[in-house]
């Protein structure tokens, strides 16, 4: 799909909220960006990593942002985590216009509907495999007995329940981006993003990553917006993004995704 094409989507889609689809239900759109514009000025000079970008995410959808270095998929992903605000447009997600929210209803918001992979893990050098994960618990109210119920649980989905007590340094790169994916289901997010999770990792383990990427969605039912570089990696998703200097200049269904989705590629 072009720019012009979502923007058209973006538009009558607007009344109903719903996206039709022949071969699926109809789904609901969970994040809206409308005109989402993001400026930084440098003296004299207006830098703007994103323009009027219109994009509608309906739930449960799986996503890969692509595009040359410095063509805003960072500034994307970051405002759609609550991490940055936008300079105008409005971004809706759940109803909710986040780039309206005071600093402190952003981070309870963000703490509660958004999981974050990085591309190195950000784990806490000093804490266990199970501790780094328990971490966005501590913040919550949550009983002891429900805190462990929840890393186990989330230990187990990623596959490293015998790695439970590793520090970081004793950990592959695969087995540390597992753990950095178990911290940020453990919430129980709406929403997941990465940027670059797989951009450290070798072939083999990268595919292993995108594959319980993959799972989160189909099974667990979570969004997914993935920043990467590698097309193999991007095949996984069910629809991908190509960003040219902070514009959309594609939106389509990831052109291989059946063939990752079986295991082939
Ligand atoms: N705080 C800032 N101040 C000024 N310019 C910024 C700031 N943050 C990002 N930019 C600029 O915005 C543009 C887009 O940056 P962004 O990090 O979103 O790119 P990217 O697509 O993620 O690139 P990469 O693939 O290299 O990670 C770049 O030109 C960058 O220099
Ligand atoms: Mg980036």
């Amino acid at each position: 799909m072009t720019t012009t094409a979502a923007t058209s989507q973006a538009g009558a889609m607007a009344a109903s909220n719903i996206i039709p689809s022949a071969d699926r239900p109809p789904q609901r759109i969970l994040i809206e960006c409308r005109r989402l514009t993001k400026s930084y000025r440098k003296g004299d000079n207006i830098i703007t990593p994103l323009a009027e970008l219109d994009l509608l995410v309906p739930e449960g959808d799986f996503l890969a942002l692509m595009g040359p270095s410095g063509s805003g998929k960072t500034t994307l992903l970051n405002l759609i985590a609550g991490i940055d605000r936008p300079t105008g447009g409005q971004l809706i997600i759940g109803g909710t216009d986040i780039s309206t929210l005071s600093r402190g209803k952003l981070a309870d918001w963000r703490s509660r509907q958004i999981g974050y992979v990085f591309q190195l893990y950000n784990l806490v050098p000093v804490l266990t495999a199970y501790e780094n994960i328990e971490l966005p618990l501590l913040l919550s109210s949550m009983s002891s007995a429900e805190r462990h119920d929840r890393v186990r649980s989330a230990l187990q989905l990623v596959g490293i329940t015998d790695r439970h007590d590793h520090y970081p340094r004793q950990l592959s790169g695969g087995q540390e981006q597992r753990v950095a994916i178990a911290r940020a289901i453990v919430t129980d997010p709406t929403i997941i993003v990465g940027d670059e999770p797989t951009g450290d990792l070798d072939q083999e383990s990268a595919r292993a990553i995108m594959e319980l990427m993959q799972r989160l969605c189909n099974e667990l039912g979570k969004t997914l917006i993935i920043v990467t570089h590698d097309a193999k990696c991007a095949a996984y998703a069910r629809r991908t993004l190509h960003l040219e200097k902070g514009r959309l200049v594609a939106d389509g269904p990831a052109i291989s995704g059946s063939v990752a989705s079986q295991g082939g590629n």
